[in-house]
């Protein structure tokens, strides 16, 4: 999977992208993760990328010009032709794990990231993007929204992870939270693992798992356990530096919430 990083912090991703599973991702080449500075496609002389907001206010707004020439840059690079642009905004919809399943199917993310005040409302209007929020909260900034949605996605694809059950029993896949865990020693601090789990007999145990798995989503996540009601119809309008540091010059659906 090909994700491209638009944004006007590039340095603040080789740390996150560099380490543990994510790191042997890219070493298999099973994701390829290539960082865009958008200040490398401003027009004006000072490589300034934002503004006064128009009415007044405070902040400064991202303009739509560098977003526009990025995104459009990358369109014409090869294999960003089903690429999904999704722009992240705590305005978007909210990134759930069916989301991130659905996002690691697509052969190729752009990622916009915004900063200060937001977006040039017309890099919404313009672009179309798919709009992603990690959470009802306020970042400073969508390279925190933007590692966070890569590693959602990124163990997804097949071969992130060692076992790909791993993803299959945990939290919110199948609809519940996981059942609880325990490793060695049997007793810890006179804290004894459930019987079960070291009888070796595998339908007990996952009977076991099943239940724990049931009644800890009961108390913590009632929510989960409760019949989906029926989504409304979302307003879809119809339809491209690796963290090493190195910049490459360089499609979309809209599900905007607004
Ligand atoms: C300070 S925020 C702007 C918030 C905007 N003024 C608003 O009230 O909707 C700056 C940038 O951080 C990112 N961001 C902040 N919170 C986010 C969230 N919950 N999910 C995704 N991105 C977020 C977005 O890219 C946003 O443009």
């Amino acid at each position: 999977m090909l994700i491209d990083i638009c944004t006007l912090f590039p340095g603040m991703f080789p740390g996150v992208f560099g380490e543990s599973i994510l790191r042997i991702a890219q070493e298999k080449r099973l994701i390829d993760i290539v960082l865009h500075d958008m200040r490398d496609y401003t027009l004006n002389k000072h490589g300034k990328v934002d503004d006064k907001p128009y009415g007044g206010g405070p902040g400064m707004v991202l303009a739509a010009e560098p977003v526009f020439r990025a995104v459009e840059a990358l369109r014409t690079l090869p294999k960003r032709g089903a690429s999904e642009l999704v722009l992240l905004t705590p305005q978007g919809e909210r990134l759930s794990q069916t989301l991130a399943r659905d996002l690691s199917k697509r052969p190729g993310l752009i990622l916009v990231c915004g900063h200060y005040e937001g977006f040039d409302e017309r890099i919404r209007t313009g672009l179309r993007p798919r709009e992603i929020s990690i959470g009802d909260y306020v970042l400073t900034g969508g390279e925190f929204a933007a590692m966070v949605v890569v590693d959602a996605v990124a163990r997804l694809v097949p071969g992130v992870l060692g076992a790909e059950e791993s993803t299959r029993d945990e939290s919110f896949s199948g609809g519940l939270l996981e059942y609880p865990h325990y490793t060695r020693p049997a007793e810890f601090r006179g804290m004894r693992v459930p019987e079960v789990l070291l009888s070796g007999h595998h339908a007990e145990i996952a009977k076991w798992r099943s239940e724990q798995s049931r009644a800890r989503t009961a108390i913590r996540r009632p929510d989960l356990l409760k019949p989906e009601a029926p989504e409304p119809e979302p307003k879809r309008p119809a339809p491209g530096r690796r963290p090493s540091g190195r910049t490459r010059k360089s499609d979309r659906h809209p599900r905007s919430p607004s």
